[in-house]
C-alpha cells in the first residue's frame, strides 16, 4: 500500500475518539496500514501533539478492539500523529497545514498522496473542501482522496448542491461517501450470498420470491442528538441512507465482475428502476410514527415529546416502513418491506426473504398449513444466516419448520470503519455510496419528505418497547404477509 498522509477534520470529536482512532490502531495492530503514513489531526481546541497523542492513547484504551499490550508499539503509532489548529473558515490556516503537511512528507519520505477525513458538521463539507482546493493543499503530485462522513445534504436539492460543490475541489473517484453499513460484515457478505451461491442465485427472482423485509429496529432514543435527530427523523437518519443501501446490496442483479464499478452499477439499476412514489400516495405506501412512552427492560422510558432538547409539539418520525416495489423482469410483483424505528422492542438488523408457499397446495388435502420458507441474514448485533426449511418431526409426523444456521462466532472481525478505511486506503470504493446511489435515494424520498413536512400522513404513535405502530403491521397483513421478526 502506497504511503500517504490521513489529515483527519474533527479530530476532538466523538467519532474521531470512537471508531477512527480505534480503526487507525487496529489497522496498524493487524499491519494494514500504509509503509509510511503522516497522521495530521486538525481541530478547533488549542493543543500541543503531546496533548493530542495523550488523547488518542486514552481513546484507544477505551474504544479499541484490540488489546493494548505492547508500549513500544502503541509508542511508534502514536508518533505518526501531529496536530494543527485550525478554523475552518480561515484561508490561512489550511496554509499553515499545508506547510505542515508538506513538512512531514518531506521528514519521512512520503510522496505527496493525501487522504482528507471530514469528520465534521455538514455544514462545513463543502467549505472545508473548497478550501482544500483554494489553499494548495489539494495540489499534489500524488493522488488526493475525501472521505466524508453522512449526512449527505437533507433533501434533494441540498443534495446536489452539496456534490456540485465538491465536485469543484474533487473528482467523483476521489470522493468516499461513507455509509457505515456498507462496512458491516453481512452486508458485504449479501453479494457472496446471492452470486457464489447458484442454489440460492436460481431462487434470486420473483417466481420464487414472495416478498423481502428489511428491519432496522433499535432499542435506544434520540440519546443526546435532539438538535439533529429532531430535524432528521428516521427518514433521513436511517432509511435514506442504511436502509436504501441495504435494499439495493440485496436487489442487485449479478455483476459482470466483482469489481467497484460494476457493483455500483447493478446497484443504481436498482435505484433506477424503484417505482418512483407519488406525493398523493405516500400515505398508502409509508407509515410514519413516533414513539411513546413505555417499558424498556423493566424501565419506563420517556416518550419522543417528553425527551429533552425535543419540541413539545415535535411532528419528527421516529419510524419509518414502507412499502416497494422494484420494476424489473426479476422484481417485478415482489414486494420490498422496509421499517426503520427508535426505542423498539429489540436491537435487530436483518434482511429476510420469503419464499413463496407453493407446497400448500399440495397438503391442502391433509389440512396442514406448511410454513414458507425463509432466508434470515441477520446483520446487527447478531451475524448470522439462517434457512428455515420444512420437515416432518419423527415423533409425531407433523410437518414443522426446522432451521439451519450459519452464526459466524469469529472473534475480532474487523469494525466497519476499520474496513472502510483500509478500502480508502486501497483506493477501493466498492462500499462506498457513489453519487448516482445517493441522488437516486434522495429522488425517492423527496415526495415523502413532501408530503410529511405538508403533514398529508398521518403520525403514528407507538410504545417504546414494541415493534412500532400498528399500521406498519396492517401495510404487509393487508396482503396476508407479515413481519419476520415479532412473533
Ligand atoms: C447512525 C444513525 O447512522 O446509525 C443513528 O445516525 C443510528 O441514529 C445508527 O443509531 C445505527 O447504527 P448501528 O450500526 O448501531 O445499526
Amino acid at each position: 500500500m502506497e504511503s500517504m498522509t490521513f489529515v483527519l477534520f474533527g479530530s476532538t470529536g466523538d467519532l474521531a475518539k470512537r471508531k477512527i482512532f480505534p480503526a487507525l490502531y487496529n489497522l496498524y495492530a493487524n499491519q494494514k496500514m500504509p509503509q509510511k503514513i503522516s497522521i495530521i489531526a486538525v481541530g478547533r481546541k488549542e493543543m500541543s501533539d503531546s496533548d493530542l497523542q495523550a488523547y488518542v492513547k486514552q481513546s484507544l484504551q477505551t474504544f479499541s478492539r484490540s488489546i493494548i499490550d505492547d508500549e513500544t508499539r502503541l509508542a511508534d503509532f502514536l508518533d505518526a500523529f501531529r496536530y494543527s489548529r485550525f478554523d475552518a473558515t480561515k484561508i490561512e490556516d489550511y496554509q499553515s497545514l499545508r506547510d505542515l503537511v508538506e513538512q512531514r512528507e518531506k521528514e519521512l519520505h512520503i510522496p505527496e498522496n493525501r487522504m482528507f477525513y471530514l469528520s465534521v458538521g455538514p455544514e462545513f463539507f463543502d467549505l472545508i473542501a473548497l478550501n482544500i482546493k483554494e489553499s494548495g493543499l489539494g495540489s499534489t503530485k500524488g493522488w488526493k482522496r475525501l472521505i466524508i462522513e453522512k449526512p449527505f445534504g437533507h433533501d434533494l436539492e441540498s443534495a446536489r448542491l452539496l456534490n456540485a460543490n465538491l465536485t469543484k475541489a474533487f473528482e467523483e473517484e476521489e470522493i468516499y461517501r461513507i455509509d457505515h453499513y456498507l462496512g458491516k460484515p453481512m452486508v458485504q457478505n449479501l453479494e457472496a450470498l446471492a452470486f457464489a451461491n447458484p442454489v440460492l442465485q436460481a431462487l434470486w427472482n420473483n417466481e420464487n420470491i414472495a416478498n423481502v423485509q428489511i428491519t432496522a429496529s433499535e432499542t435506544v432514543g434520540v440519546e443526546e442528538r435532539a438538535g439533529y435527530y429532531d430535524k432528521s427523523g428516521a427518514l433521513r437518519d436511517m432509511f435514506q441512507n442504511h436502509m436504501l443501501q441495504m435494499l439495493m446490496m440485496t436487489a442487485m442483479q449479478k455483476p459482470n465482475k466483482i469489481s467497484a464499478n460494476d457493483i455500483r452499477n447493478e446497484k443504481r439499476k436498482v435505484m433506477e428502476s424503484l417505482r418512483p412514489l407519488k406525493k398523493e400516495d405516500v400515505g398508502l405506501q409509508v407509515i410514519r410514527g413516533q414513539y411513546t412512552s413505555g417499558e424498556m427492560n423493566g424501565k419506563q422510558v420517556n416518550g419522543y415529546l417528553d425527551e429533552p432538547g425535543i419540541h413539545s409539539t415535535s411532528m419528527n418520525d421516529t419510524f419509518i416502513a414502507a412499502e416497494l416495489w422494484i420494476d424489473n423482469s426479476f422484481w417485478s410483483g415482489v414486494p420490498f418491506y422496509i421499517r426503520t424505528g427508535k426505542r423498539m422492542k429489540e436491537k435487530s438488523t436483518r434482511i429476510v426473504i420469503e419464499f413463496k408457499d407453493s407446497a400448500n397446495e399440495l397438503y391442502k388435502d391433509q389440512n396442514v398449513k406448511v410454513a414458507p420458507n425463509l432466508l434470515i441474514i441477520e446483520i446487527n448485533p447478531n451475524e448470522n444466516v439462517t434457512l428455515q426449511l420444512n420437515s416432518k418431526n419423527p415423533l409425531n409426523g407433523e410437518i414443522e419448520p426446522i432451521k439451519m444456521n450459519f452464526t459466524s462466532n469469529q472473534k475480532d472481525v474487523p469494525e466497519a470503519y476499520e474496513r472502510l478505511i483500509y478500502d480508502a486506503f486501497r483506493g477501493d470504493s466498492t462500499f462506498f455510496a457513489h453519487w448516482k446511489e445517493v441522488e437516486l435515494a434522495w429522488e425517492w424520498v423527496q415526495p415523502i419528505i413532501d408530503a410529511f413536512s405538508e403533514g398529508s400522513v398521518p403520525l403514528m404513535q407507538y410504545e417504546s418497547g414494541s415493534y412500532g405502530p400498528k399500521e406498519a403491521h396492517q401495510l404487509l397483513q393487508n396482503v396476508g404477509f407479515k413481519w419476520w421478526l415479532d412473533e
